[in-house]
């Protein structure tokens, strides 16, 4: 594109606003050229990482979470786009790559955990955490919500205590993730999970309320014809967010957790061996794509 048709071009985009071209050509006149520091906020994002104690190795422990969350951040811009606009199959197809190697990005690096800390660092400072847990990270609970109908997020035991017709309010009641720190026998709630309803629960039940019935799942049992390629990339991105993820974040645990079969008590202070396993929370997004039999293998490694 020649100079000339550049700034007809820009004198038309602001015509047509109804504004004075010249008023924003001499506004880039004096503008500054942007630099890498200030287009990535990079120095902000370094004064991110506050430990609580003097253990160096906190500092990993914060910026992992934080590499984390910035990654799910990119899977929730994905998945929205999804769930709100009318893309067809191939859009499908790409963005669920896109989501199946962010997702394969967050399995491969989980060792940066695993055995990226000192052990007895990691058990001293994690106590000055309490009762903070990535459970309480709401980013995982916003893609679970996008991606599937909240009946996906009910195991067998709360399939048993639901009753008929369930509302959102009463899915919300009986979600999976509410085991992590409700004992339903005393209706006792762990302090980690009160602080994540107080902060949270009105939000979530929001969103769920304004996209029920257009998620992830809703949209692809809606598809016409929804191609085997599709399927094999859905499928892949299931199994990635809801067996091997879990699986490697669970190992990790049991590693720092569980070195000497001694079962130490979590920050989040769940009965976290039973919980974090794929098998006791049966989280699927597309449960249709699944046969009987990979359903009850459901939680085992392949
Ligand atoms: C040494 C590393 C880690 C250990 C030992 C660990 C341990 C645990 C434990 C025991 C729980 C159960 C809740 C509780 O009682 O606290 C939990 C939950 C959770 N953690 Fe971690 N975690 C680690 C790193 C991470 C990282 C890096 C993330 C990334 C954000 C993360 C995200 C989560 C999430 C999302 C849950 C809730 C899982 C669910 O509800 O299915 N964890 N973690």
């Amino acid at each position: 594109m020649n100079k000339e048709k550049i700034i007809s071009d820009i004198e038309n985009k602001y015509q047509q606003l109804g504004e004075t071209p010249e008023t924003y050509l001499k506004g880039l006149l004096h503008a500054k050229p942007i630099n890498y520091w200030d287009y990535t906020e990079v120095d902000t994002l370094l004064t991110l990482q506050k430990p609580r104690t003097s253990f160096k190795d906190e500092e990993i422990f914060i910026m992992y979470h934080q590499v984390t969350e910035l990654f799910l951040k990119i899977m929730v811009h994905e998945i929205k786009q999804l769930v709100y606009e009318p893309f067809d199959e191939n859009v499908w197809i790409e963005k669920m790559g896109r989501l199946n190697r962010y997702t394969n990005m967050l399995i491969g690096s989980f060792d940066v955990m695993k055995y990226g800390m000192n052990y007895d660092d990691y058990n001293t400072f994690r106590s000055s955490l309490t009762p903070a847990s990535g459970f309480q990270s709401v980013q995982f609970r916003v893609i679970e919500i996008y991606c599937t109908r909240l009946e996906n997020l009910i195991n067998e035991e709360g399939k048993k205590r639901i009753g008929e017709n369930p509302t959102i309010n009463d899915y919300f009641k009986h979600i999976y993730w509410k085991d992590a720190g409700l004992n339903r026998k005393t209706g006792k709630k762990s302090l980690t999970l009160l602080q994540f309803e107080e902060k949270y629960s009105d939000r979530l039940i929001a969103m769920a309320n304004k996209i029920k019935g257009s998620t992830l799942e809703d949209k692809m049992l809606n598809m016409q014809n929804c191609s085997e390629l599709l399927k094999v990339k859905l499928k892949e991105f299931d199994h990635l967010y809801n067996v091997a993820w879990p699986l490697v974040h669970l190992e990790t645990a049991q590693h720092y957790l569980d070195l000497k079969g001694e079962t130490k008590a979590a920050t989040g202070s769940s009965d976290w061996k039973k919980y974090l396993h794929p098998k006791f929370q049966q989280r699927k997004f597309f449960p249709t794509l699944w046969s009987k039999g990979e359903i009850t293998n459901w939680g085992n490694k392949i």
